[in-house]
């Protein structure tokens, strides 16, 4: 994994340089599109800090990225400076963090983890439909009771079946023997097309689904699957801190990932990335796109191409190099979290690659909870579970102030 770290110039001559190759609103005659600058009253463009602020910039220029620009030549002309960026950002998403070779996959900026999951789930559901001339019913789609809600939100949408699998309340992993005999009581009930999402960490636990363990039944029972890889959470940080994990396309079994730019890697929201090998998107290539050039393949049509810029600018500015240090920073700032809660005896779940701390609620008092803004697993009755996040705002000096009080509170019986 090596993608190479650009100095703050660096950045800002390659971003304006992509802006020129835009078609201007401004300079040039164009009459067709029904989108234009920022407004000027808001977004003057003569503001002097423009020329040092290539993220604003682009922002008030308002390129569209709609469409899917990994496709091929045919797309939307009016914006390929910056359409050249977001390429660069999806290859070094898709080559460098999760090891694709060159040209063998698509990719965009979604609006977020929801969208790009459910992309997954439409685009198989087609192919399903279309290759295999499968009806609805006999489509399923198979992820743990931790997974993120978009999926049931996905499957609800697409008219699909959902096999929800338990999970082991210590360990978070999935109830294995369930996951077979669900499987194989859909296969007796008619259930013939699999959608496998696995989670490259769960939002709540930060937990990461046994990937081999899955495949290997599937495969040993020629089960027909697409495997999805929920990575909106994990997938700037658990390729860093687990370099040899088996979350990537030299897995055969994996086809697809979503990674959220708006989550680790700091981007403004709207920066969800969708991942897919090649010859996959057009099972929802929208054919009525007729006004867009190279038509649409995504869920959310028109979107900002400043967020693909920012997403570029961040991984640029940090280099591979500098991103792994970040990530480990923040899973040994979780580290030292965990230390003390064992010291404490107080329960909690954690995967040692990742910075989330999830607290058993039994150990903590809702005060207290509230007073740290810890998130629990439910707000309409008592809550399990408590998390942490250790993000960048996280420092150790707010950690300490918790833990002290945590320490404190040990003292009454809570449980
Ligand atoms: C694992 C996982 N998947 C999907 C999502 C959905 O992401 P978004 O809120 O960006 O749509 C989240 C958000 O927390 C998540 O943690």
């Amino acid at each position: 994994m090596f993608w190479e770290k650009y100095t703050q110039s660096q950045i800002k001559s390659k971003v304006f340089e992509s802006l020129s190759k835009n078609t201007n609103y401004r300079t040039e005659n164009i009459l067709g599109i029904p989108g234009t600058f920022l407004d000027t009253d808001i977004f003057y463009d003569d503001a002097p800090f423009l020329k040092d602020a290539p993220f604003l910039s682009v922002l008030i220029a308002n390129p569209n990225h709609i469409g899917v620009h990994t496709l091929g030549d045919e797309h939307e002309d009016f914006f390929s400076g910056t359409h050249e960026i977001e390429k660069d950002l999806i290859k070094i998403c898709a080559e460098e963090i999760f090891g694709a070779e060159p040209h063998t996959y698509d990719g965009y900026v979604a609006s977020g983890g929801t969208e790009a999951n459910i992309e997954a789930l439409w685009i198989y559901r087609n192919l399903y439909v279309q290759e295999y001339l499968a009806n609805l019913n006999e489509i399923a789609v198979v992820y743990s009771a931790d997974t993120h809600y978009s999926i049931p939100k996905g499957i609800n949408l697409l008219n699909l079946n959902g096999i929800e699998i338990s999970v082991n309340q210590i360990s978070r992993e999935m109830v294995f023997r369930e996951f077979e005999q669900k499987i194989e009581s859909a296969l007796a009930n008619g259930i013939k097309y699999f959608i496998i999402n696995v989670n490259m960490s769960t939002t709540m636990f930060g937990s990461v689904d046994d990937i081999e363990k899955m495949t290997n039944f599937l495969n040993l029972l020629h089960i027909n699957y697409k495997l999805h890889v929920d990575g909106a959470y994990g997938g700037f940080i658990f390729p860093f801190t687990n370099i040899k994990n088996l979350f990537n396309f030299n897995n055969k079994n994996i086809s697809s990932f979503s990674i959220d730019g708006h989550k680790m890697l700091q981007a403004p929201y709207g920066t969800g990335i969708f991942l897919i090998r090649k010859d996959f998107m057009k099972y929802v290539c929208t054919n009525e796109a007729g006004y867009v050039k190279g038509k649409d393949y995504t869920l959310c049509g028109s979107r900002s191409g400043a967020n693909a810029v920012c997403v570029w600018m961040i991984l640029r500015i940090h280099g591979s190099v500098g991103w792994t240090v970040k990530m480990h920073q923040l899973v040994d700032r979780a580290t030292l979290i965990c230390e003390k809660l064992d010291e404490l005896k107080i329960k909690y779940f954690r995967h040692p690659d990742l910075n989330i701390v999830t607290i058993d609620a039994n150990y903590m008092s809702q005060e207290l909870a509230m007073k740290f803004h810890l998130v629990p697993d439910k707000h309409d009755v008592k809550p399990n579970w408590y998390k942490i996040v250790v993000m960048p705002h996280v420092k150790q000096g707010i950690i300490d102030n918790f833990l002290t009080e945590l320490k404190n509170e040990q003292h009454f019986n809570l449980r």
